[in-house]
């Protein structure tokens, strides 16, 4: 059984695009820049957000971070975004979600230029994506994908069961494994109103669990020598960890090890790949490979 190492895998692609960016910039060419927005003090987005800005510090990338309070109004935010969308020295920038409540978070993705939207969360980035165009992908996503193809996980052909069907992470992930050019997978999104969940996750040869719900997929709902990808990070209260809690994937991990083929950990798997995917755009978004 393996475990697939997201942190090392994560650790060695920062690696890579340090690389690159030296390179680039030792060529005269313009040092990467991403811009984080945060709103409010939420605890898990001051978690993402710090980690981010050390990511970009791993890739040599430039970083901006802009905080505000959570009174700011939509028309404030609104026009923050637009500030950065015109800055043509920020190639890329994300606003962490989620945002107070008294601002939309779908009128904030939709006014971010898509040819800046590194989280891959604007419309025409999903659309693009879904129909195989070039596009931001999601970096969820994108680093389940990424972990697949550097463990040489064959995806070919292969039933896949997806558990959740987010908009960042079931419904891309979906589209992503049943391309060609990506997955080539026969998939199946099962949520909470599917019939036979059980049986069939019984039935994928590769099991993507992402619907949040603590320790969900249990040893009776997955084939002996299943490839299983766990996304969900629950905060559980925990008395034995300083902090008070720890981060419960939505696989039991204990007994679905013991006879799946390959499993990623939580934390330690698809966690640190996610950020590691938005640098990966980030430095596509300053080459302008994806848009000229
Ligand atoms: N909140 C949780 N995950 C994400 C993410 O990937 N991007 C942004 N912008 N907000 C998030």
């Amino acid at each position: 059984m393996t475990i697939i190492d997201g942190k090392a895998t994560a650790a060695a692609i920062k690696a890579e695009i340090k690389q690159e960016v030296d390179r680039i910039v030792a060529q005269g060419g313009k040092r990467p820049h991403l811009a984080a927005v945060l709103v409010g003090h939420d605890g898990g987005s001051e978690t993402y957000v710090k980690n981010k800005v050390l990511a970009c510090e791993a890739c040599g990338f430039k970083s901006t971070l802009l905080r505000f309070e959570d009174t700011i109004t939509e028309a404030e935010l609104l026009q923050t975004v637009e500030r950065l969308n015109a800055d043509a020295d920020i190639d890329g920038f994300i606003v962490q979600l989620p945002l107070p409540r008294h601002i939309s978070e779908q009128r904030v993705t939709e006014a971010i230029d898509y040819r800046k939207d590194v989280d891959g969360f604007h419309p025409v980035n999903v659309g693009r994506m879904a129909i195989g165009l070039p596009a931001f992908i999601s970096a969820t996503p994108l680093g389940i994908l990424t972990l697949l193809q550097r463990y040489n996980i064959e995806t070919r052909g292969k039933k896949v069961a997806i558990l959740g069907r987010s908009n960042i992470v079931g419904k891309p992930m979906a589209q992503l494994m049943m391309q060609k050019q990506y997955g080539d997978s026969t998939v199946t999104v099962l949520h909470s109103h599917s019939l036979n969940l059980q049986e069939e996750c019984r039935q994928a040869d590769i099991i993507i669990a992402a619907m949040g719900q603590p320790a969900f997929v249990t040893a009776d709902m997955v084939k002996p020598g299943a490839v299983v990808i766990d996304v969900g990070t629950t905060r559980v209260p925990d008395p034995t960890r300083q902090s008070g809690f720890r981060l419960q994937g939505d696989v039991d991990f204990e007994s679905v090890s013991s006879l799946c083929s390959a499993i990623t950990p939580v934390p330690g798997g698809v966690g640190p790949m996610t950020i590691c995917m938005l640098m990966l755009n980030t430095l596509k978004a300053g080459k302008k490979e994806v848009y000229v």
